[in-house]
């Protein structure tokens, strides 16, 4: 409870973590799964405005385009749809206001989902429903991005699922910090390429990309560069991603639960009975620091943060920098 209260107020580290989840984040640290080494540098405490404007200018979204190997050499250019994520409601226009729901277990009985439907767009995540739950989470979803395990585990029912259906799918896997592609593409975390390619074929209609890794490495650094102590080694959540794909998509992105709310719970998810407060606060994930530099971006009122879960952030496209 203590370490969400300060997280609130946007001056969590890590020791205040539960020692289990200390210890690993120290284990994730050891191991460096994906041989990060970070040369940035690492800046003193910034304003919200001042990460906001480093995350537009640092944070660049992209995604495979089919012009780099593998991807040229295997025909991706065709096969990723024609118009890039940026433009795909209008060259230059953005959505006035977006949702982000992320999945925490603290959204149940919140009946938000009048307010979140009410947004131009709606993200949400991996698996997470609408069905059954639209009085606490609205049931529009816009765009869902997707971890290569959705893809790539049969439990998830990639290709049949309706929880995949009917809108744009951004799905992303850590590559090495690198950036090989070649490497990635012989030995990703999971196998998405193939249901990937496999989708795109099959639904050539339905918007579907894949980010960049150098997207997704670009926001750990600046994590990393806006944290004093080390971080997990590893990519930052879909819900970060999901947050600054909106922040380049919306001039206005509203955030619910991700900073969380006093229905604070260590309910994982609010659509599974499964009980770890690592999902909130972070284990593999850097999200404790995620969540740290969100909080100090934040236009909202300390009453929405509370009773809400939300958070309020400018898009990209409405600061001036
Ligand atoms: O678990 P999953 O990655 O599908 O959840 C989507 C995102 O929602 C997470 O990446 C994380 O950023 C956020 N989340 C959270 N607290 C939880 C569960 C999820 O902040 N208890």
């Amino acid at each position: 409870k203590a370490v969400v209260q300060q997280l609130r107020r946007g001056i969590a580290s890590a020791g205040m973590l539960a020692p289990h989840l200390q210890k690993s984040m120290r284990d994730y640290l050891n191991l460096n799964r994906h041989h990060v080494a970070y040369r940035g540098l690492r800046r003193g405490r910034q304003s919200g405005r001042e990460v906001l404007c480093e995350l537009k200018k640092q944070a660049r979204l992209r995604t495979l385009d089919g012009t780099e190997q593998p991807f040229s050499g295997l025909a991706w250019d065709r096969l990723v749809p024609p118009r890039p994520l940026e433009q795909l409601w209008g060259q230059g226009s953005k959505f006035k206001s977006c949702a982000v729901v992320t999945s925490a277990g603290a959204i149940l009985n919140s009946s938000l989902g009048r307010e979140i439907d009410s947004h131009e767009a709606v993200l949400r995540f991996n698996a997470a429903p609408t069905e059954g739950y639209e009085n606490d989470v609205g049931n529009k979803t816009t765009i869902r991005i997707i971890n290569s395990q959705i893809l790539a585990r049969p439990r998830h029912h990639f290709t049949t699922s309706s929880l995949y259906k009917g809108m744009t799918l951004v799905a992303w896997d850590p590559a090495p910090y690198s950036v090989d592609l070649p490497r990635w593409y012989r030995n990703p975390d999971y196998d998405l390429f193939t249901p990937y390619e496999e989708r795109r074929r099959l639904h050539p209609t339905q918007p579907f990309y894949v980010l960049h890794p150098k997207f997704i490495w670009q926001l750990w650094d600046v994590i990393q560069g806006n944290t004093q102590e080390n971080i997990q080694p590893n990519p930052p959540s879909s819900g970060f991603i999901g947050i600054v794909l909106m922040m380049s998509l919306c001039e206005e992105v509203h955030v619910y639960e991700y900073i969380p709310s006093l229905r604070q719970t260590d309910l994982c998810h609010y659509h599974e009975h499964h009980y770890d407060a690592a999902c909130t606060l972070g284990a593999y994930h850097p999200l404790l620091f995620e969540k740290v530099l969100v909080q100090r971006m934040n236009s909202a009122t300390q009453h929405d943060l509370k009773t809400k879960g939300k958070v309020m952030l400018s898009g990209f496209s409405a600061v001036n920098c």
